[in-house]
């Protein structure tokens, strides 16, 4: 039988008494505690810790680079430029360079961190009893109290280094997403409040292509419009007949409830907004005994007869009101744009 030694059959009270904890001799089973504590070199030698902080700081402060080549990368590379790169292959430069970029900006937060607790802040090996699940004062106290030990112990206040350089780089992190959202596209500027309708512009029949004259809009008709100068055939047709779409039905002067809408009318003519006020569906349900228009989409109804006003369903605004004339021809016109931007609701129209 051999006699040589299995550390696996040395029993805990062995283990504990091999690492000088204690441990009951009759109880074999007893905790042995936890192992003494060895300094690190950064706790005895203070160059060490100064050369771990320095690292700590290198890392963030690579960081902080990554971050500006992940924007600079954004605004100097197109996306349809590709490069070689062994063993991906053809790859697009701008997809590549943002790829690398942000993940060294994150992978040097992270290993910063890591290396700062690691080396640098207090690894004292700790025991605590559990407690309650109910937190007493003393406890909260306790926890108040251990908190500031940790965040004492953690050199947070001393190491002014790398705090500022670890601010610096989370400062900038963000930064990336925020380049990113320019990917969503120019600003809209004023192409949400505006459309083609302009002082002069002619209301065209989208049926027929000609101007529009009052005699050619019989009570409880409804005829749909688009400003003159506009063709299926543009190449932004669809762009711009989604706000400029006009609805036209005329309504006898005394029943128009809203002095305002009769103002801007022609004759009892009267021009509103196709698009539903809700989530932009064209309007074409007309009801002409109630002048209510109805959205296929979510049933809202509006009241064509009292300002285009929301009676029933889900849209938040009234239909908007395009004021119109007829000019020295004898062809409706526009007297101006919409005064609203047209469509749903532009959140509250600010
Ligand atoms: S889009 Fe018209 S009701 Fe929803």
């Amino acid at each position: 039988m051999s006699s040589q030694h299995n550390p696996e059959e040395t029993l805990p009270s062995e283990q504990a008494a091999a690492r000088g904890t204690v441990a009951q001799a009759d109880d074999p089973f007893a905790d042995p505690g936890l192992p003494a504590h060895k300094p690190r070199i950064q706790d005895i030698d203070e160059r060490a810790a100064k050369r771990s902080e320095r690292v700590v700081a290198f890392l963030f402060v690579l960081s902080m680079l990554a971050t500006v080549a992940f924007i600079a990368s954004f605004v100097a590379f197109p996306v349809d430029k590709s490069v070689f790169i062994w063993p991906i292959g053809h790859i697009s430069i701008l997809h590549f360079s943002l790829g690398v970029t942000l993940g060294l900006a994150l992978f040097c937060i992270g290993a910063g961190a890591v290396h700062w607790a690691r080396t640098l802040m207090s690894d004292v090996e700790t025991a605590d009893d559990r407690h309650p699940i109910e937190a007493a004062p003393e406890v909260k106290a306790k926890v108040l109290e251990d908190f500031a030990q940790g965040a004492a112990e953690s050199g947070f206040g001393r190491r002014k280094l790398i705090r500022n350089t670890m601010f610096g780089a989370l400062a900038l992190v963000p930064l990336s997403g925020v380049v990113l959202l320019r990917d969503l596209g120019p600003l809209p500027e004023k192409k949400l409040r505006t459309t083609l309708w302009a002082k002069g512009k002619q209301l065209i029949n989208m049926n027929t292509h000609q101007p529009l004259r009052p005699e050619d809009v019989a009570v409880g008709s409804l005829t749909f419009a688009m400003p003159e100068g506009l063709s299926e055939h543009d190449e932004d047709f669809q762009k711009e007949i989604a706000k400029a779409a006009l609805m036209i039905v005329r309504i006898q002067p005394n029943e128009i409830k809203d002095p305002r809408e009769l103002d801007w009318s022609h004759q009892g003519i009267v021009a509103f907004s196709k698009i539903c006020t809700h989530v932009g569906c064209p309007i074409s349900l007309y009801e002409q005994q109630t002048h209510h228009v109805l959205c296929p989409c979510h049933q809202s109804t509006f009241d064509l007869s009292d300002g285009a006003r929301v009676i029933f369903g889900p849209a938040g605004h009234a239909l908007p009101q395009l004021r119109i004339g007829v000019n020295a021809e004898g062809n409706l016109e526009a007297l101006g744009d919409f005064e609203e931007p047209v469509g749903p609701a532009f959140w509250e129209r600010g």
